[in-house]
This record gives C-alpha cells, structure tokens and sequence, in this order.
C-alpha cells in the first residue's frame, strides 16, 4: 500500500489529521482544554502528519487560531486544507454562506486566523440540502473562488458534499485537486466516484471516515477488530486505506492516545477475509455497494 498521495501539487502523507473535533462541543466555542488541543496538533506534525483539514468556520476561527498557535511557523512540508461555504449564527447553527461577498470574506479569515498569504487548498462546501449532496449549478459559486485564485489568495481548489455531476460541472470550469464528501464502511454512496477521480489521479478525503460524531458501533467491525489485535477504529481507517490510492485520510480527534491509535492504522494489512467481511457490513446497512 503507498503511504502518501499528491494533493494538488503537494505529495502528503495519507493518513492526515482533521482538526474539527478542537473546538468546543458542537464545533462551536473555544476547546474544553486549550493546552491539550495545542499538544494534539504539535503531536500528529511530529509522528509524521504533513495534511491538516480546517475550516475558519470551526468554532468560529477556533480551529484556524489553534493550529496557528501550535504550528505557526508552519513546517515547509505542512498542507493546511480548508473549506468555505458556511458561517456560524450567535447559537452555535451552521449556515450556509455562498454569497459572493461571504465567500470572499471567508477566504480573507482562514488567510487572517492561519496567518498565511496563500491558502494551498480550498474546499467549497455545498450545502443545497441539509441531507447531503443535492443537485444544482454550483458555477457562479466556483466563480468566485477561482476570481480568488487568480488574485492569487487561493492556490488550489477542492470540492466538498457534492455529487459527481457537480463533480463534472466543476472539473469542467477549473482543476478540481480533491473531493471531500462523507464517505466510511458503511456509507459507501461514493464508490464510483472514488473510482472515477482515482483515474484521474485527484485525491477523494472522506469526512466522518469513522462516523463522525456517533464513531461505527458494528459487531462486524469489532470481530475483525479482534481477530487482527487492532481497535475498531483503526479497522475503518486501515478499509479505507486499502480501498483506493487516492484516499486521505482526515481522522478527528482531541484526544492525543486516539490520534497515536489512529495514525498506526496504516501499519494494519487487512487479509482477503477481513475485506470481504467489511464490504458486507456496507451492503447489510443499506449502503450502495458496487457489483
Ligand atoms: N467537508 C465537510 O463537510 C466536513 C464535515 C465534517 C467533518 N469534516 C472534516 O473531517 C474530519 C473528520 O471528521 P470527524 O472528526 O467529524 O469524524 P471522524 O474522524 O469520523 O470521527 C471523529 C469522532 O471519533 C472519535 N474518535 C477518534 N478517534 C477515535 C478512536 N481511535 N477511538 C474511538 N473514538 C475515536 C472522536 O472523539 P475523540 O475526540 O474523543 O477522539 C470523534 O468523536 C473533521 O475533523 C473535519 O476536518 C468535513
């Protein structure tokens, strides 16, 4: 299995970090132990992590000032991914922002909160739906982000909660580095799509790859788990890694004994009757399987 991947023109690590889970609970607030979530991204640099996902609306700049603080100056090899699309209301909701003028301002806050002149990847979050990806024109929204580009604030462009068609509409109008949708063992609504930008050698960085704020609960996952001396976790992460070369990985966590398991999830070599047992466990939820 590679260990790392091209990421615009950056080769990174596979197994990255997401920064989400630091801010306080709900993703809004300052973090229940400053320290700690400093001491979390200072350790995922140091075991080797050079891919961080961020997004100035964690927290609000919660996320953004943390990894400035601990990381700032940044290492040469460090690629700070981040996302634009929505704002934070007073109580915490998550709103969705794609007004010209609230993207622009997006972008100029990651640039402010990370202290960067260049923001190496920005994802534009679509949020036409709140039940995932839903169809509809996002052009006149990636105009905007690629008039920031050309500007020179934005070096390369990702796509997050989209569908392959806006997929195409986008690739069609720019170049598209990655693609971050929801995507883990048993949500697999994306297996052709993954297929499709593996071809075409952009990067696919599944969000919640362990199930987000509810982490996979699954007998399955855990018998494989305790047939290979592994943790269920590191089971979801390792699947992933073996499904495609073009996956990156972004595990969340404010906890520095998860990070460490987490990032060992690449030492894992899953035998034919782990895969087989773990594609199963998708097509027993429901979850679109491949033929
Ligand atoms: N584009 C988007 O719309 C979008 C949406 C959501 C997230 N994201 C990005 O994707 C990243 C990953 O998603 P996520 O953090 O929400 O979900 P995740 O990585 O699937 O899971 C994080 C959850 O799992 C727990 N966890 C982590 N490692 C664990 C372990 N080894 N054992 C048991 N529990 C563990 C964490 O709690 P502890 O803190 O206690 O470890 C947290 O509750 C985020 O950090 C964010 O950067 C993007």
């Amino acid at each position: 299995m590679t260990r790392t991947y091209t990421l615009g023109d950056r080769t990174v690590n596979r197994l990255g970090y997401g920064a989400m889970q630091l801010a306080g609970p709900g993703v809004f607030g300052p973090p229940k132990d400053h320290d700690a979530a400093l001491a979390v991204l200072r350790a995922a640099v140091a075991a080797g992590v050079n891919h961080i996902d961020t997004s100035d609306y964690y927290g609000p700049h919660v996320t953004n000032q943390l990894i400035r603080e601990a990381l700032h100056p940044y290492p040469d090899d460090l690629v700070l991914v981040t996302k634009i699309g929505a704002r934070r209301g007073p109580d915490g909701s998550w709103i969705h922002a794609v007004s010209p003028d609230e993207l622009t301002r997006a972008v100029h806050d990651n640039l402010r909160n990370l202290r960067l002149d260049v923001l190496e990847v920005v994802n534009l979050r679509i949020s036409f739906s709140m039940m995932g990806p839903a169809e509809g024109s996002i052009e006149p929204l990636l105009a905007v982000l690629a008039g920031l580009q050309a500007e020179g604030l934005v070096r390369h462009i990702g796509l997050s909660n989209v569908t392959p068609t806006q997929v195409a509409e986008a690739r069609a109008l720019c170049d598209i580095v990655c693609v971050q949708n929801q995507y883990n063992v048993v949500h697999r609504a994306d297996d052709a799509l993954i297929d499709s930008l593996a071809a075409d050698r952009i990067a696919y960085v599944p969000f919640f790859p362990m199930g987000g704020f509810s982490p996979i609960q699954s007998s399955s996952l855990s018998e494989v788990a305790e047939a290979l001396g592994a943790t269920p976790m590191q089971i979801a992460l390792a699947w992933l890694l073996h499904l495609s070369p073009n996956i990156l990985l972004i595990p969340g966590t404010s906890s520095p004994a998860h990070l460490r398991e987490n990032l060992t999830a690449a030492e894992i070599v899953l035998p034919a009757e782990a895969i087989l047992a773990l594609d199963g466990l998708a097509a027993s939820s429901g979850a679109a399987v491949p033929a």
